[in-house]
């Protein structure tokens, strides 16, 4: 029996996917334990969320700190103490400095709305929409100092129909990241996918060379 996979995870609002997270493992479905659960926000409905499942929680307020630097500075040293396998990033809504980065170097991981590398950053259904694209997606990636753009683990697609909304295309999407960020997760706890300290990348004993394709 390996120990639980260690999880931090960090967000700034409804924490959804903490949920979803924090579901699988009391469904037993996914051997891990999340050690804290941090927020740059007091009032996220996630930390209620958290405490509610009796998760220890800390806010880190950003508008207390006068840099980025600084803040990212005091995260870093706080969760070097936490000391988790990876740090789960589930609607954190903040770009963290290559100062923090480097020191959880391959340990980051962060779900975004959209197939990368299509569509970094903010409002991805809203511009899909504009664009006339037929597909839209969720992706799970590695976090690297440059934004969104690290190593995608995991993917998956969903149809853009006639007449969607940009609520209809988050309510898809949603879905669907509640039951892919917990089955990334379980597939590290079970040393099915493995990320060695280089960065590398094995699925099943293979180099993984394309993102895996979750299908619901
Ligand atoms: C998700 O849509 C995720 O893709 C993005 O932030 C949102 C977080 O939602 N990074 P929630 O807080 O987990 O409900």
């Amino acid at each position: 029996m390996s120990e639980p996979l260690r999880l931090a995870v960090l967000i700034s609002g409804s924490g959804s996917n903490l949920q979803a997270i924090i579901d699988a493992i009391e469904a037993g479905e996914l051997d891990a334990r999340i050690d804290t659960v941090v927020s740059n926000n007091a009032d996220a409905y996630g930390l209620e969320r958290a405490h509610r499942h009796g998760l220890p929680t800390r806010v880190f307020d950003h508008r207390e700190f006068e840099s980025r630097e600084q803040y990212d500075d005091q995260l870093r040293r706080y969760l070097e103490t936490v000391a988790p396998d990876y740090i789960v990033l589930a609607g954190f809504m903040r770009i963290l400095t290559p100062g923090f980065i480097n020191a959880f170097e391959h340990r980051i991981l962060n779900i975004h709305p959209s197939l990368l590398p299509a569509y970094k950053g903010l409002h991805t259904h809203r511009r899909a929409l504009e664009n006339g694209e037929t597909r839209h997606g969720v992706s799970i990636h590695l976090v690297t100092a440059e934004l969104d753009d690290g190593p995608i683990l995991m993917q998956a697609s969903y149809p853009i129909d006639a007449g969607d909304s940009e609520a209809d295309l988050q309510a898809r999407g949603h879905r669907l990241e509640h039951r892919m960020y917990p089955e990334l997760l379980r597939r590290l706890a079970e040393r099915k996918l493995t990320i060695d300290s280089e960065g590398q990348i094995l699925h099943d004993n293979a180099r993984l060379e394309k993102p895996l394709v979750y299908a619901g």
